[in-house]
């Protein structure tokens, strides 16, 4: 057991002086962000850029790098929401996207690059079909749509504390505050909108289970009304929680028997956990899968495929309409093709895997050199600096989450950090992605300024 970190005010007296420091490092940050409240709500362009006490101003990046318009320069670890696992300003990808532009960035039509693309990711996520989207949002709205049209029955499971978009049923049971309304029993979560603007109808056609437990989604599927289970394979928005050995079997058999979709929400995964996404790393198929962020080279971006030749089919038959302006738009896909083809091979995905071992090496001495109450988990180029006591076991579902975390070290942290130029995902949301350009250089800086943040945490 570590010794938890008990000082809360040196946390809080940390924190007001790393929020100082923040504000000393960027004035022409701040001066932006003062514009740009006049014509965007918090100054940003939606709300997971806003940012305590303001948004950093990002300029530019190269590689590994980021550099904010006052001229700091960040080790960037957070890529852009786990985004750009091809390092900043790729030549290939920058050269295919000028390539593509020069003959036209949008028809509403098939291109060449279109169906070059679409069969990179049949073969690297094993599905028989693709179609695209302009977001992980609509490939989530979409997958949904289809799997109540496949089953003919209405309702959806999703995961507690799961993330997959800002659509209405994705709305439910995301990552809220742990409070009465979520209900007291943990394996039988009450459903909660996020916001308002919802129907409450939701409630009704949303129902929501903890994560790692088999027996609360036999309980409900048992009753044969739950068209698909919506799942991140590993839940990447509560820091990192990680299914145990034979959750995701247990729920592909499941659904089996039930006749449930099961429907993977690789939109972070797929380019970042392995080569073959969270998919291949854990060997388990789903029927339908959704894909964003990497798979499109740092452009908007969204996907659903699947296995399952009733979804093509039915979308063949026009009983389906799977619709958009943008999807499989052809600069997206001469970005995203070189994004995969000729970035995230095969060999970087064990670049990425040598990276992250060297970097959890690490910052796993110093958590057992300080003692703190944290670990490290992730996989491929994700991972993530847990602050909850890891003799209690890793984190298993989104309540542990919120009753384990110790928000205000992580806080702490990415303030601390993003002082001493490595910038994190803020919040515990998608914490750190390093992309091929990181090195042990990189993974060398972030672990000394987390080793002296350490020491300060322990006086
Ligand atoms: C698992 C998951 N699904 C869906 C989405 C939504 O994707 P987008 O932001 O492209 O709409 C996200 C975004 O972070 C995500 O993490």
């Amino acid at each position: 057991v570590s010794t938890p970190l008990a000082d809360r005010e040196l946390i809080a007296r940390l924190t007001e002086r790393e929020r100082q420091r923040f504000t000393e490092r960027t004035p022409i940050s701040l001066q932006v962000a003062r514009r740009a409240v006049e014509v965007m709500p918090l100054g940003v362009p939606t709300n997971v850029s806003a940012l305590e006490p303001y948004p950093l101003v990002i300029a530019e990046g190269a590689g590994a790098y980021v550099c904010d318009v006052d001229g700091n320069r960040y080790c960037d670890y957070a890529n852009g929401f786990g985004t750009s696992v091809f390092g900043h300003a790729n030549t290939l990808i920058s050269e295919a996207i000028a390539k593509q532009a020069a003959r036209g960035t949008h028809f509403g039509a098939l291109t060449m690059p279109t169906l070059a693309w679409a069969e990179e990711l049949c073969f690297r996520y094993e599905l028989d079909w693709v179609r695209f989207a302009s977001s992980g949002t609509e490939a989530t709205m979409d997958a949904i749509r289809l799997a109540r049209a496949l089953s003919g029955r209405e309702l959806i499971a999703k995961i507690e504390g799961g993330y997959h978009g800002s659509h209405p049923e994705a709305m439910v049971s995301t990552n809220m505050e742990l409070d009465a309304s979520a209900g007291s029993d943990d394996r039988r979560p009450k459903p909660r909108l996020w916001g308002r603007g919802l129907p409450h109808r939701l409630l009704d056609d949303v129902a929501v289970l903890p994560f790692n437990d088999l027996g609360a989604a036999e309980e409900l599927l048992q009753r044969g009304q739950t068209a698909a289970i919506l799942i991140e394979p590993i839940l990447f928005n509560v820091g990192a929680v990680f299914p145990e050995p034979g959750y995701l079997e247990g729920l592909r058999e499941l659904c089996d028997t039930h006749g449930t979709l099961l429907i993977f929400d690789e939109t972070k995964t797929a380019a970042t956990v392995a080569f073959g996404g969270a998919t291949e790393l854990f060997g388990v198929e789903p029927d339908l899968k959704t894909l964003g962020k990497g798979i499109g080279g740092g452009l908007a971006v969204g996907a659903i495929g699947g296995r399952d030749e009733r979804g093509y089919r039915l979308i063949e038959s026009g009983q389906f309409p799977q619709l958009g302006t943008f999807p499989g738009n052809p600069l997206v896909a001469a970005a995203g093709h070189a994004a995969l083809c000729e970035i995230l091979t095969p060999a970087a995905y064990d670049g990425l895997e040598a990276h992250r071992a060297y970097l959890t090496e690490k910052l796993e001495r110093v958590i057992a050199e300080h003692d703190l109450p944290a670990y490290v988990i992730g996989a491929g180029a994700k991972a993530c600096i847990v602050w909850a006591d890891p003799a209690a076991g890793p984190l298993r579902d989104y309540r542990d989450y919120r009753r384990r975390f110790d928000f205000e070290a992580g806080c702490l942290a990415w303030l601390y950090l993003v002082n001493e130029g490595i910038l994190l995902a803020p919040g515990q949301d998608e914490q750190l992605t390093f992309s091929v350009a990181h090195g042990p250089e990189e993974a060398e800086l972030l672990a000394g300024a987390f080793a002296e943040l350490a020491a300060e945490l322990r006086g």
